[in-house]
């Protein structure tokens, strides 16, 4: 056991004597978050036209079709609901009501929506989907979201570029205490 961690995690094993710091290699697995500009997005490409047979059968049951099913998540629609100035009452907030919040019209970044899918979905079988196919749902929702082209292709260097239409719609918190870099959403 000596040397294979830091200090701080070995000082968590004396009361019990269970556990062990975990390895670079188990690390890594579990450290899956993609930053929205896009380091340490893998090789491998898709498009929307490659993810429409992945998409129906993997996702479709859940999120209907086009991505419009609310029993989940509604994964499609809704732009331009955000700034509604009046919010109606007894909204459920989650699941596509005014505002909406989707892919096309929340979301500001369209790695999120790759490293959301490459370790969440499909939720009943998360890490299950290669580099390839979640780089074509990625793909295929994007273009549901009418922001790229069916054969546009999405790989590690296009998906940073897309530009998603609510990128500039989240405003800096200016409270003090929040910190800077913490960002909130504008209504
Ligand atoms: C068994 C049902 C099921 C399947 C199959 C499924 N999903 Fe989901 N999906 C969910 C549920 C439930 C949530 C909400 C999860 C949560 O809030 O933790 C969700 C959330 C999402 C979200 C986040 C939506 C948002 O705006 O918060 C995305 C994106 C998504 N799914 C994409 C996919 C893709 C792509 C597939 C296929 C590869 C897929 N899902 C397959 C049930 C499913």
């Amino acid at each position: 056991m000596a040397g294979v961690g830091p200090p701080a995690a070995l000082a968590q094993l004396p009361t019990y004597g269970v556990g062990r710091p975990p390895t670079v290699e188990e690390v890594k697995a579990w450290d899956l978050t993609i930053p929205p500009d896009g380091q340490g997005l893998p090789q491998g490409s898709g498009t929307a036209a490659l993810g429409k047979p992945i998409y129906a059968q993997r996702c479709a049951s859940c999120h209907g079709d086009k991505g419009e099913d609310p029993k989940y998540r509604v994964l499609t629609g809704g732009r331009r609901t955000l700034t509604a100035a009046e919010l109606p009452k007894n909204v459920d907030w989650l699941i596509g009501g005014e505002p909406a919040l989707t892919i096309g019209s929340f979301w500001q970044y369209a790695t999120t929506l790759w490293s959301y899918i490459n370790r969440a979905q499909p939720f009943d079988e998360p890490g299950s989907l290669r580099a390839d196919e979640v780089y074509a749902v990625t793909a295929y929702l994007l273009h549901l979201n009418g922001i790229i082209g069916e054969n546009d292709v999405i790989d590690a260097k296009t998906l940073p570029r897309v530009k998603m239409p609510n990128r500039d719609g989240f405003i800096p918190d200016a409270r003090p205490d929040v910190g800077k870099t913490t960002r909130t959403r504008k209504r």
